[in-house]
């Protein structure tokens, strides 16, 4: 069979791990999808700056609107919503399905990029885009599709939950927790997105767009970080047998849906007190499913180049069967309760 060419957008800390799994596991992903994968390019912003050996350096382009033209596949890891908007509107225009792991693209625009999917016969898949490695666009946007989900909430953010808990268990202030969690690949190219509540907000807004099957913007969701907790809240937190964390909450309520995300004190024998460093824990509660919880890596390369190759393989083996999965199902179109605020 033909190989499906792959472009990749991007090539940070989930780029670089994305080109490693492709490179060490293409045998597999062959066999699994039917077909070869052969990465085509890599775009990125400054081709000449070192990168890790595990890229070839061959493959790097900075024309990546001419990149996005000759694949099959395209790979978005570059985040932002300017150009990575306008290259997956081209990519997917040029007949490529879509892999992106842009939250805050999607919680702004995604409806506009599902659209021209539609159209186009393609897939956009993004199951990266939410908790890192934990499979949770999936099982809500497909697996409970046949339920009715009422509630999500939980740890959405791993480089918060990580700070939050080295100001915990290490007494370290926020600014020192914060550049930990960068050197560990774990924040945002802007830290402030983590900080500040709106990569939570990004993922919940997705989240609750699936689960509600209602358009749900970065916008509607109640937004308050973390950056007035002091290690004296999360001292005082701890002697009241508490712990600190930044939660999502999304639900149905009479208003209509409800998003938020503020720092919650959790009493330390519940479930989501036990989440740490970089992990993330999701809680979905649907009728007749009762309750179900998704724990496990949240943030870094590898937990979310997991998720972003499992998402080619799907839209690979669409291309090479046919089919189309679907981008959401927002057939619903609950009102929003207006963000209130925090
Ligand atoms: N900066 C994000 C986090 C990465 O810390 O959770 C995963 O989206």
């Amino acid at each position: 069979p033909t190989a499906l060419r792959v472009a990749l957008l991007g090539c940070g800390v989930v780029g670089t791990q994305v080109v490693r799994l492709l490179t060490e596991q293409s045998a597999d992903l062959a066999a699994r999808v039917g077909a070869p994968l052969e990465l085509v390019g890599v775009a990125v912003r400054d081709a000449s700056a070192p990168r890790d050996p595990a890229v070839d350096r061959a493959l790097l382009t900075e024309d990546a609107e001419g990149l996005v033209r000759r694949a099959d596949i395209v790979i978005e890891v570059m985040g932002g919503i300017e150009p990575a908007r306008s290259l997956l509107l081209s990519a997917v225009a040029a007949g490529a399905s879509v892999v992106t792991a842009n939250k805050a693209l999607l919680a702004e625009d995604g409806p506009t990029l599902y659209r021209a999917a539609d159209e186009a016969g393609v897939d956009v898949y993004y199951e990266a885009a939410v908790a890192g490695a934990i499979p949770i666009v999936r099982p809500v946007r497909e697996s409970l599709a046949g339920d009715r989900v009422r509630r999500v909430l939980g740890i959405l953010n791993g480089t918060t939950n990580y700070v939050l808990d080295q100001m915990t268990t290490n007494g370290l202030g926020l600014d020192d927790a914060v550049r930990q969690a960068q050197a560990l690949g774990y924040a945002e190219a802007d830290p402030t997105a983590d900080v500040e509540g709106f990569d939570a907000a990004a993922k919940a807004a997705i989240l609750a767009s699936l689960a509600f099957h209602t358009r749900v913007r970065i916008d509607d969701v109640s937004r308050e970080g973390i950056s007035s907790v002091t290690a004296d809240d999360v001292a005082w937190a701890a002697q009241t047998g508490h712990v600190i964390k930044l939660l999502a909450i999304c639900e149905v309520t009479d208003e209509g849906v409800s998003a938020r995300v503020h720092p919650a004190l959790v009493p330390s024998g519940h479930p989501l007190a036990t989440v740490r460093g970089a992990f993330n824990a999701v809680f979905v509660e649907a009728d007749a499913a009762g309750e179900l919880m998704f724990y496990g890596r949240g943030a870094g390369g590898a937990p979310t180049a997991s998720a972003v190759l499992g998402d080619v393989v799907s839209v690979a083996r669409h291309r090479v069967l046919g089919g189309k999965g679907p981008a959401e199902s927002h057939y619903a179109q609950l009102p929003i309760a207006s963000p209130q605020e925090a």
